[in-house]
């Protein structure tokens, strides 16, 4: 039974995968996939697919789909993988009560070739933007709505900063949000949806910090746990990381749709990709072994039934814990093993030490969530021919309306 890796530039984190699974002698072996031109009856030679890469090579996407189609399975699922997106991701993860920035998703700068007015007559025009400022507050952040590796990620203090910023976003689709001022970030990796490891992150120098360094209380820790799995849960993703900024003890989900996250071993450091690389061992064996194929396709609807839909908007105290029992009842088991599971972890990591072969491997780039670098050259064309410096206050082009705010 065979495990294949599809992977892009990254090397550590595929390479100890690799090691570790055939180590284990379990019935199962990995290597790296070598596909070619596909054709619809060619057999599968796989059991299982890692798929760290597809979000850039989408011939690899349409590959994994024809491959899920066929029994294999799929890590992380493809066809959630091709349809999620930052603002999909804040409103269901408010509606399953996690505590989420105020967040406004924006239409966008401008638009592809061949769009023109006359296709954008259902837009508003021009936005609302002091409704909007006033309601996320400032200072905020700008950010794509489907992005990834902090890339077109704004700070802004001002309408006026907005505006230039936004001005320079060109077809992306910009999400603005209340900036979160936290007291502490941290960011959690997740697999299986079972095993949660909490990572202090200091976002200023984009850098892990050992555990030692988180300040959380146990109740903190637990609920941000229990925040990863139901997210994790409803999206369906069996790899993933999901990043809180904590303010005022609450821990404000900011960043969950990383279904490649990095975890090479010099960006999350040695202590952390250990513990990586074994859990994603055992999952991957495990689905090997006795996982259900990816084509039982997982929905996240099964989480928003009628009862969560008659709830308000945003949830509260008792009202979100009943919601979070009901939803996955023993599920708070779950995250309290995956708690006590940590301690262990806890036990182990030190201060980061590289192992020596590590430490020859230094000079290689690590490879940054791998999602950053969808599509981004696309982006960075403006499409709409249409020159983009303006400085109306409708900040998008299209319609016959004049200059707006
Ligand atoms: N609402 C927010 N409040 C505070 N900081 C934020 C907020 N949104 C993003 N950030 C900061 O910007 C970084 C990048 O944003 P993120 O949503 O994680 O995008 P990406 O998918 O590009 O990583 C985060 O790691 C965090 O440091
Ligand atoms: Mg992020």
């Amino acid at each position: 039974m065979k495990i294949g890796i599809l992977v892009g530039m990254e090397e550590t984190f595929p390479a100890k995968l690799i090691e570790k699974i055939n180590d284990r002698q379990a019935g199962v072996t990995a290597e790296y996939l070598k596909i070619g031109g596909i054709g619809i009856a060619d057999p599968n030679q796989y059991r299982l697919i890692f798929d760290r890469i597809s979000h850039e090579i989408p011939f690899y996407r349409s590959y994994l789909k024809h491959a899920a189609l066929n029994g294999t399975i799929i890590v992380n699922n493809p066809f959630w993988w091709s349809a999620d997106e930052k603002f999909f991701g804040y409103s269901l993860a408010a509606r399953l009560g996690l505590a989420v920035p105020k967040t406004v998703l924006l239409p966008q700068k401008s638009y592809k070739p061949g769009v023109t007015d006359a296709s954008l007559r259902n837009l508003q025009f021009p936005l609302k933007w002091d409704e909007i400022i006033e309601h996320v507050g400032m200072p905020a952040i700008l950010k794509p709505h489907d992005g990834g590796g902090w890339r077109d990620v704004y700070k802004v203090h001002s309408k006026d900063e907005l505006w230039a910023a936004y001005d320079s976003t060109h077809t992306l689709a910009m999400v603005l949000q209340e900036f979160i001022d936290f007291d502490e970030y941290v960011r959690c990796y997740s697999v299986g949806r079972k095993h949660v490891l909490v990572m202090p992150y200091d976002p200023h120098n984009r850098r892990y910090l050992p555990r030692q360094a988180s300040t959380l209380t146990p109740d903190l820790e637990d609920r941000i746990i229990r925040d990863t799995i139901l997210i994790n849960e409803a999206l369906g993703y069996d790899l993933n990381t999901v990043e809180f900024a904590m303010r005022d003890g609450i821990p404000y989900a900011i960043d969950f749709t990383n279904p490649a996250p990095d975890a090479d071993i010099f960006s999350v450091t040695e202590p952390y990709f250990e513990w990586i690389t074994d859990r994603v061992t055992d999952l991957l064996i495990d689905y090997a072994l006795h996982g259900e194929a990816t084509a039982k396709y997982h929905r996240w609807s099964k989480w928003l039934n009628y009862d969560v839909q008659a709830l308000p908007n945003q949830m509260v105290g008792g009202e979100r814990d009943n919601l979070a029992e009901r939803l996955f009842s023993g599920m708070g088991k779950v995250a309290r093993q995956a708690s006590d599971a940590l301690t262990g972890v806890i036990d182990q990591i030190t201060e980061p030490v590289k192992s020596k072969s590590s430490r020859k491997k230094k000079g290689e780039g690590s490879e940054k969530e791998a999602k950053g670098k969808k599509g981004s050259k696309d982006r960075k064309k403006d499409g709409s021919k249409k020159k983009d410096s303006d400085k109306d206050g409708g900040k998008h082009k299209h319609g016959k309306t004049k200059k707006g705010d």
